[in-house]
């Protein structure tokens, strides 16, 4: 019987008795040896770790607030924006847990693009945690789905027209776009029946999924071990006497003080935002969308929140070729889709930048700044091309900005296209064989 086999319940804790019970029919104790008190991560963790851990704390934020503003929030075209103001206003601390939520929506991309970029200095990508990377990307696209879905809910002016102006772009798939565009809006138009589907997707099934993912993501992580800012793999050298790495701490209480630290900090600088500046100029509650959703009337700028204006500057910077606008739309799936060739892209002999070469940290700082400055220019107006339509959304070629945003993109597609011609190329010095500090 597997209980039998069970270690027992150490300690003369006042619980003893009640987790001795619940542990003969659960694997409580095992699991928090399995993952926490057992669970050796590398010594050399270092600031770029923090993230993991606020990402999961972001998330359960998000899911906590999003239940309490479910219950006060109507998702029906002609009282969701009555809704939020009724919240904002009349609820009980309503406003606090808008903003935590609104707030929560842009500091869950900064942080998963801060773990996302430890990742690729890392080399967390590669052997063997290409499928831990690949979860990873998965979730940064479903993380993309719902906040563009929960964009939609506060029926303002940049809620109406940037969902028209995203579902629009499923038109430029030849064949099927005309019928897939009408299917994701269930309307020729984004009307009611859009919203209550966003509602829906955003409210169960895109959470689910996320969390799904996180927990596969998690999986794969405990499976593999964790990487490190030395790229060395702790698990390959085991203390003969405890066969535990040698370079390695137990996650428990090593790292849970240490991300209890990161928390604090990060939710002083999370209130602080919440508390004094909850639109953040125009960046994580765009004015525009204060105002109700006007079908008749398209805002002289429409552009979406920060963490989408890169691929935003990509898709505009793409001309309509050969008369089809599908380009620019295919150049901007590409630009997330090449993430999840990574692990098989990097050819360098080491894993960390710490130990690559000049190429690839020219290539990385290139890329970096290019991110930057596509995700700034994402967020400009563009000269408009005459009505409503899609051309309106393409930089006009008279423009600086327009051949800045061009050299971006190619220069974010090169980082990655290159990747295998330069990672080899590039003068690596020899990884040592144990983490340093
Ligand atoms: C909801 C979003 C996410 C959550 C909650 C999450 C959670 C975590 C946690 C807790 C860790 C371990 C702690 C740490 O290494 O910081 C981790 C590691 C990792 N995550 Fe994520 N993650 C998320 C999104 C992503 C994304 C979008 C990517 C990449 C596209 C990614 C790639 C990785 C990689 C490669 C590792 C291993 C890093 C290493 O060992 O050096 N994660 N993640």
């Amino acid at each position: 019987m597997a209980a039998v086999d069970k270690q027992p319940v150490t300690g003369a804790g006042p619980f003893n008795g009640v987790l001795t019970w619940v542990d003969a029919r659960f694997p409580l104790i095992s699991l928090w040896r399995d993952h926490l008190a057992d669970y050796y991560a590398p010594k050399n963790f270092n600031f770029w770790y923090y993230f993991g851990s606020l990402a999961l704390l972001v998330l359960v934020i998000q899911i906590l607030t999003g239940i309490f503003l479910t219950m006060n929030y109507k998702p029906d075209a002609a009282q969701a924006f009555a809704s939020v103001e009724y919240i904002m206003r009349d609820v009980p601390g309503g406003w606090i847990i808008r903003y935590m939520h609104s707030t929560g929506a842009s500091m869950f991309f900064v942080v998963v693009y801060l773990h996302m970029f430890r990742g690729i200095m890392y080399g967390s990508y590669r052997k063997p945690r290409e499928l831990l990377w690949i979860f990873g990307c998965l979730i940064y696209l479903v993380m993309m789905a719902e906040a563009f879905l929960g964009y939609l809910l506060p029926w303002g002016q940049m809620s109406y027209w940037g969902a028209q102006v995203i579902v629009n772009l499923f038109a430029a798939v030849p064949i099927i776009g005309e019928d897939l565009s009408i299917w994701i809006r269930g309307d020729y138009v984004v009307s009611d029946a859009t919203l209550n589907r966003f509602f829906a997707l955003h409210v169960i099934a895109v959470p689910l999924a996320l969390l799904l993912l996180v927990m596969l993501h998690l999986i794969s992580l405990h499976e593999v071990g964790s990487n490190n800012p030395d790229g060395v793999e702790v698990k390959k050298r085991l203390d003969p006497k405890t066969n535990k790495p040698v370079d390695g701490i137990p996650f428990h209480p090593y790292y849970t003080v240490k991300d209890i630290f990161g928390v604090s900090v990060f939710l002083l600088v999370f209130c602080a935002i919440m508390f004094f500046a909850p639109t953040m100029g125009g960046y994580f509650l765009e004015y525009n969308n204060f105002v109700p959703a006007n079908p008749m009337q398209t805002p002289e700028h429409i552009a979406p929140v920060w963490y989408f204006t890169p691929y935003y500057s990509i898709l505009r910077a793409v001309p309509p070729l050969f008369g089809s606008q599908f380009w620019g739309v295919a150049a901007m799936g590409g630009a997330v889709m090449i993430l999840f060739l990574m692990p098989w892209l990097d050819r360098s002999p080491v894993k960390s930048i710490r130990y690559k070469g000049t190429l690839f940290k020219s290539w990385l700082a290139a890329f970096v700044i290019t991110f930057i400055i596509l995700g700034y220019l994402g967020t400009k107006p563009t000269t408009v091309w005459g009505q409503f339509g899609f051309q309106t959304f393409f930089m006009d070629t008279r423009d600086v900005a327009t051949w800045v945003a061009r050299l971006g993109t190619l220069i974010y597609f090169l980082f990655f296209l290159l990747m295998p011609w330069y990672s080899r190329r590039d003068k690596c010095k020899q990884e040592p064989e144990r983490v340093t500090h």
